[in-house]
């Protein structure tokens, strides 16, 4: 199949262009330095000429609400638009498990983004990811400041990269799916700044990890109240965090 992959050099991006074009399919890669630009709309009805599935994978560089909602939404309007015309059978969304009742930053923005890609015309399946182990590595690079980095206090049940693409991969070529919306998690529970403090000590830097409570964050309590933990029916799969760990930071 003519897969077309929206952020195929992103963390997520690069993981399912890599699964698929393992399994033999055709990928269009579509990131702005492969000259298409979603959020404008330049080069992306060429670049979906005889694409069967669109895969979004895209990320937004600000977290700021309204410029974030407004990123979101755009691309999301804009891949509808073009995928119609070309004649794509459906777009596959990477998504964040519980962002419903989230109204600011980063998951206000991808809760719009699946409303306006839900608007269709074209049919619409979404993967909603828990946060990926690689996300304790994000956290130490935007919260470090001097030595100790500042984790916000977030439940989560950390998942691989590459255990979402692979689960993404498989949901987006399916012919059919029992629901259009699926969950995806890592096996267990745990806090985010006690595994951003085994990143840190493996690497050595920063010395230290403090978890903290952002009251400015309006939605500081869903984080820290469990809301981004996965419902019942969610897929759940290794690696743990802890084989992840020795994957990627092995002990000398
Ligand atoms: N990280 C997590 O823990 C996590 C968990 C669950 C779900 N997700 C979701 O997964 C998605 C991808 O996240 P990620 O961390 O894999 O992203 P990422 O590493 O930041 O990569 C973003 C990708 O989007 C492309 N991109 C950005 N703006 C673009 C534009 N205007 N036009 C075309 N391409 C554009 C980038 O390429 P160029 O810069 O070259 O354009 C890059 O390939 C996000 O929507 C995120 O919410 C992430």
């Amino acid at each position: 199949m003519k897969i077309a992959v929206v952020g195929a050099s992103g963390r997520i991006g690069r993981e399912v262009a890599d699964v698929l074009k393992n399994q033999g399919h055709e990928i269009v890669a579509i990131t702005r330095s492969t000259g298409v630009d979603v959020y404008t709309g330049d080069g992306l009805a060429e670049a979906l000429t005889g694409v069967q599935i669109v895969i979004d994978a895209v990320n937004a560089t600000t977290t700021e609400t309204d410029a974030v909602t407004d990123f979101f939404r755009t691309i999301a309007r804009n891949l509808q638009q073009a995928a119609a015309v070309a004649g794509v059978t459906r777009i596959v969304l990477v998504s964040i498990i519980g962002i419903d009742p989230f109204t600011a930053g980063h998951y206000a923005g991808k809760l719009a983004q699946e409303r306006a890609l839900t608007e269709g015309p074209v049919p619409v399946r979404i993967l909603r990811a828990a946060q990926f182990h690689e996300f304790t590595e994000m956290m130490l690079e935007w919260t470090t400041q001097g030595d100790v980095a500042y984790v916000p206090a977030t439940r989560t049940q950390l998942v691989a990269a590459r255990t979402v693409a692979e689960k993404l991969a498989e949901f987006a070529i399916a012919e059919t799916t029992p629901t259009a919306v699926i969950e995806v998690a890592g096996p267990e529970e745990l806090n985010l700044a006690d595994a951003a403090s085994k990143v840190a000590a493996r690497r050595g830097t920063p010395s230290r990890v403090k978890e903290v409570t952002n009251l400015d964050d309006p939605n500081h309590e869903l984080q820290s109240g469990g809301a981004l933990l996965p419902g019942p029916d969610a897929i759940l799969a290794g690696p743990t965090f802890a084989e992840w760990l020795d994957q990627h930071y092995p002990t000398r």
